[in-house]
């Protein structure tokens, strides 16, 4: 029986792994799955490479580590190729145009570079007292230079981070606001805003009466292994310490994310059309470079149910299933 195949990420990293002989035979092995499974336990990330770039293959891989979580709202795009199995799948695509350039594509100006796309460090769903076990995502469009996505592992981050300034934000929850504007985000800033996002409006209109959501910058998980666990942007304060103080600490601390994020504790992903990504939302940071905004730019996310039940909204109300796509 033809098996999978794996190796490690990159020999310098203690996270991450690639897969290889994904197919339709071996995802039909429970022994695969189970294997799949403890590796993403274990790894926090899997590339998996040469997988049939269909969302027929994305909806059952990623069915292997959990029961999708469906976009709640109605009008973001799914993927029709699959009708009913793309249930979850989300289609982002950018199809550079004047119109679109003039609506605003979230440009910023990086390193000297005019930038679509770029994305902070950050976890998904950090503005929601939920988060989602897993994000899955694929790009058969990319651009031909840029629009990496990066990794960095919490585990990690924890460890290597300077002992002095982790003391100080450990057992502390940072409040995060659904407002993803680049030109509001507060800590860590290493780049200029020059337009805002075209969904602004209706995000303006959700995010004023959304409630501020905590999570812990640091939680240890039930393996033993502690996480650091915060996300620069769309986070607005400290909890219990909205001041000038708890302000320069989460500043400082994103000033340290986003160093480390550019040497060799992250890990840079260039996509191919045939692979597909796996990482582990409680435990991983991601962000994206950007690309030049004339290039067409498609990905294709699957969300993985799962939370690890630390988060809460400030008014202490649950509210459920009220989430918004933001990267
Ligand atoms: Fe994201």
């Amino acid at each position: 029986m033809g098996g999978i195949n794996i190796r490690d990420l990159r020999s310098d990293l203690s996270f991450g792994s690639v897969v290889e002989g994904i197919n339709w035979d071996t995802l039909a092995d429970e022994g695969v799955r189970e294997q799949l499974r403890e590796l993403f336990k274990a790894r926090g990330m899997i590339v998996f490479k040469d997988v049939e770039p269909s969302a027929k293959m994305q909806v059952a891989v990623s069915k292997v580590f959990g029961p999708l979580k469906d976009h709640p709202t109605k009008t973001t795009p799914r993927d029709k190729e699959t009708g009913e199995e793309a249930a979850g799948v989300i289609d982002m695509h950018y199809v550079p145009s004047a119109d679109n350039l003039k609506a605003g594509e979230g440009l910023v100006e990086f390193e000297g570079q005019v930038l679509a796309r770029f994305s902070p460090w950050h976890f998904d769903h950090c503005y929601n007292d939920e988060l989602n076990y897993a994000g899955v995502l694929r790009s058969p469009i990319n651009a031909p230079e840029g629009g990496r996505t990066g990794f960095m592992d919490g585990i990690e981050l924890y460890r290597q981070f300077p002992k002095a300034l982790r003391d100080r934000i450990e057992g502390s929850n940072v409040i995060y606001t659904l407002d993803t504007r680049l030109s509001r985000m507060k800590y860590g800033i290493n780049f200029k805003p020059l337009t805002e996002h075209s969904t602004t409006p209706q995000l303006l209109k959700e995010a004023a009466i959304f409630p501020r959501a905590m999570h812990p910058a640091v939680w240890q998980r039930e393996t033993g292994e502690k996480v650091m666990h915060y996300s620069p942007w769309m986070a607005v304060g400290l909890e219990h310490h909205e001041d000038p103080e708890g302000d320069k600490l989460l500043d400082e601390v994103a000033l340290e994310i986003n160093r480390r994020g550019k040497g060799s504790s992250a890990y840079w992903h260039d996509w191919s059309p045939t692979d597909l990504v796996i990482w582990d939302n409680h435990r991983m940071l991601h962000a994206v470079e950007g690309c030049d905004a004339k290039y067409e730019r498609q990905t294709l996310r699957t969300t993985i149910k799962g939370d690890y039940n630390l988060g809460y909204f400030e008014d202490g109300k649950k509210i459920g299933e009220v989430h918004r796509e933001v990267a």
